[in-house]
């Protein structure tokens, strides 16, 4: 099977993807080859899953492994460091992995969050006075709001310096920015933003730990943590570079993309203007529709599995497609159309089983909030140039885009 961008199955994966939808590839695979073997680009066979079905059951699955020291777990980046020990919990299977999710937990429990509203709505209306005051012409939208809203409230939670957002933004963007792995250039650049930025939260721990009092954030929780044994002194970096990364690359995308996609929308987001009470269910379709943590979700089996009658054999990775999950008309009736009234709640844009995201109360009460604002306080918002130019991620394993030029 080829798509209609002339795409074979047995092309090296991930395959290139329009700018908001999934490759076509998955629709007919859902339909035809639910769960296949592909090579990847980095050359290594991984087993693709399609159907929401399936890709639940299989993050559900104990079988299923996210040890990436693993022999034969599946590599995207083309930028990957060898150095194994560079791997935060995301990357380890049980009892490892619960003594972090245990530690740092209390930290996006639904009250805690809750509490930091105040602050949060403070800082999306600072924002949207700097963006309105802006002489920029037009004024890009991921810089201006969508980067620094969750970089901000991350600096707060984790402990990083505000002043040290740019760095982080700029290498996070860098690190996933490797295109298709044919440009060396780019490889490189991504290669060193990795080494940045784990130089820079490794002297952030340092600094930490050579403090008496390490401090009550999540930063000083690792260090408290490390010092008393329950976690090695490498994994205060290593957790800190997970959540820098994890937490606000991916509520920006959400967040410029979820901007455009109301845009397009224009009948919709007209409802939502006068019905703001709609707002939080209309996130849950744009974390539906968008899915922009799309190819961090990898695993290895670490037994024989069977699976629809096919046999993942042990040592075998599996990429559980998240974005065609979301896709499924068999799940989602109709999962291409945009639709703020669907019930979505049951997407799996934050992952399932014991890795999904912990931080998907926080993204949450960020993106209602941020959404809510920007609806009420510049309701002429508009793209500034033809959609055409608006250069979207499309290689990057978190779909997003550079830059968004917008006027009002
Ligand atoms: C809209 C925004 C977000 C999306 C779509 C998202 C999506 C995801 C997904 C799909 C996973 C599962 C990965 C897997 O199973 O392999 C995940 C895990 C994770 N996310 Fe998020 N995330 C978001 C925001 C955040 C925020 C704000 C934080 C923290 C401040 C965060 C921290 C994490 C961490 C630490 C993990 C690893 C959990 C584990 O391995 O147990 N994320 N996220």
């Amino acid at each position: 099977m080829t798509n209609t961008e002339g795409i074979a199955i047995d092309a090296p994966f991930p395959w290139p993807r329009p700018p908001i939808d999934p490759p076509e590839l998955y629709g007919w695979m859902r339909e035809n080859r639910p769960i296949t073997r592909v090579i990847t680009r980095t050359g290594r066979p991984v087993w693709l899953v399609t159907r929401y079905d399936d890709v639940r059951a299989i993050l559900a699955d104990p079988r299923v492994s996210a040890d990436s020291t693993r022999p034969g777990f599946p590599v995207l980046s083309p930028s990957a460091p060898d150095d194994l020990s560079l791997r935060s919990f995301l990357r380890m299977d049980p009892p490892k992995h619960t003594v972090f999710r245990k530690l740092l937990a209390k930290n996006f429990m639904v009250r805690r969050v809750e509490a930091l509203r105040p602050a949060i709505q403070m800082l999306v209306d600072d924002t949207i006075d700097a963006m309105l005051a802006s002489k920029d012409d037009p004024v890009d939208f991921v810089q201006a709001m969508a980067l620094r809203v969750p970089s901000t409230v991350l600096s707060w939670v984790l402990g990083v310096r505000e002043q040290d957002r740019r760095f982080f933004n700029q290498t996070t963007e860098d690190i996933f920015n490797h295109g298709d792995g044919t440009d060396a250039e780019l490889v490189a650049r991504s290669a060193a933003a990795f080494g940045k930025l784990l130089d820079y939260v490794s002297e952030l721990a340092a600094e930490r730990e050579r403090a008496e009092d390490p401090g009550e954030d999540i930063l000083g929780q690792l260090v408290k943590a490390s010092r008393e044994g329950s976690i090695a002194g490498k994994d205060v970096a290593n957790a800190c570079f997970l959540l820098t990364v994890a937490g606000h690359d991916t509520t920006a995308s959400m967040t410029a993309l979820g901007t455009y996609t109301l845009l397009q929308h224009p009948d919709q987001l007209a409802e939502l203007r006068g019905d703001p009470e709609l707002i939080p269910n209309a996130i849950e379709e744009l974390l539906r529709y968008l899915t922009v943590v799309h190819l961090i979700v990898v695993r290895i089996a670490s037994e024989d599995i069977e699976i629809g009658g096919t046999v993942i054999p042990a040592g075998e990775g599996i990429i559980p497609l998240n974005f065609s999950a979301n896709r499924d008309d068999a799940h989602f009736p109709d999962a291409g159309r945009f639709d703020i009234h669907r019930k979505a709640r049951d997407h799996v844009a934050f992952g399932y089983g014991i890795h999904q995201c912990i931080g998907q109360p926080l993204a949450r009460v960020e993106l209602q909030i941020i959404f809510e604002t920007l609806l009420r306080r510049i309701p002429t918002l508009r793209l500034a140039e033809p959609v055409e130019q608006v250069p979207f991620k499309v290689w990057s394993p978190i779909n997003g885009v550079f830059r968004l030029p917008v006027a009002w």
